[in-house]
């Protein structure tokens, strides 16, 4: 049984293998081609935050492969209701894969420990393996190549990468936090000191203003939007490979 439920659950060979199935599927969606990879397979969506990209991306694909997805907020009481055990088991029962963004990574790890299909992690405090693969998906597309490359090191960098400075049960923190981060806004000022040629991503969504100004976000190196396209690009290869199924062009490999 196969969790991923951060980046290093996963090895080179097979990130390499995500991103070869990735670049087939959405090449094919590029041409109006949903490939049924997954018929009758259901994907349990469990989020104990707010989602607009997770959410809809994964309700997405598995529409696009011929399965399907169940949605399950608060009140289907994970955490709540019964024990974590007795949850992903019986869940287990009903669905292929389990995706869960929730408070605690710990809580992810646990529940993995208890089902009997792929738990996937959505999104926790510590790590969220959905969007890094989609990122690394999108620079590996943008730089031909990750090897040799450096993110944020803003000496040097192919790409400047920022984020919300409060999220994840943080708000509380939310003044201090401006205040503290204040200096490290991603604004035109700032992006001078990397590479001319170098990218401005974002995992969204943003606070305008904040950690990042209109005029880079919406400027000509941002790839922002790249990304969350390949959320879902990244994640369909994720399944797909994690489900066992293999692309029509790939299927000798
Ligand atoms: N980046 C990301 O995970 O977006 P959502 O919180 O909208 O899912």
């Amino acid at each position: 049984m196969r969790h991923v439920l951060t980046l290093a659950d996963l090895t080179l060979a097979e990130i390499n293998r995500i991103f070869a199935i990735t670049e087939d599927l959405k090449q094919k969606f590029a041409e109006g081609v949903r490939e049924p990879l997954l018929p009758g397979r259901v994907a349990a969506l469990i989020f104990q935050h707010p989602s607009l990209r997770t959410r809809a991306s994964f309700e997405a694909l598995m529409a696009h492969l011929g399965g399907s997805s169940i949605f399950l907020g608060d009140e289907a009481g994970f955490k709540s209701r019964e024990s974590v055990a007795d949850f992903g088991r019986v869940l287990s029962e009903y669905v292929d894969v389990i995706v869960v963004r929730a408070k605690k990574h710990d809580e992810v790890v646990e529940l993995a420990k208890y089902c009997t299909c792929p738990v996937v992690n959505g999104l926790t405090d510590f790590a969220h393996p959905c969007q890094a693969l989609g990122d690394l998906f999108t620079l590996r597309e943008l730089l031909g190549k990750l090897a040799g490359h450096k993110l944020v090191s803003l000496r040097g960098a192919a790409a400047v990468y920022t984020d919300v400075w409060s999220s994840m049960g943080q708000e509380a923190e939310r003044e201090k936090r401006l205040k503290v981060f204040a200096p490290y806004q991603v604004n035109a000022k700032l992006l001078k000191h990397a590479p001319r040629d170098a990218y401005f991503m974002h995992d969204l969504p943003a606070r305008r203003g904040e950690e990042v100004t209109d005029e880079v976000i919406d400027g000509p190196r941002s790839i922002v939007l790249r990304q969350a396209a390949n959320r879902m690009h990244a994640q369909k290869g994720l399944l797909v490979w994690l489900l066992g199924a293999k692309p029509a062009a790939m299927s000798k490999q």
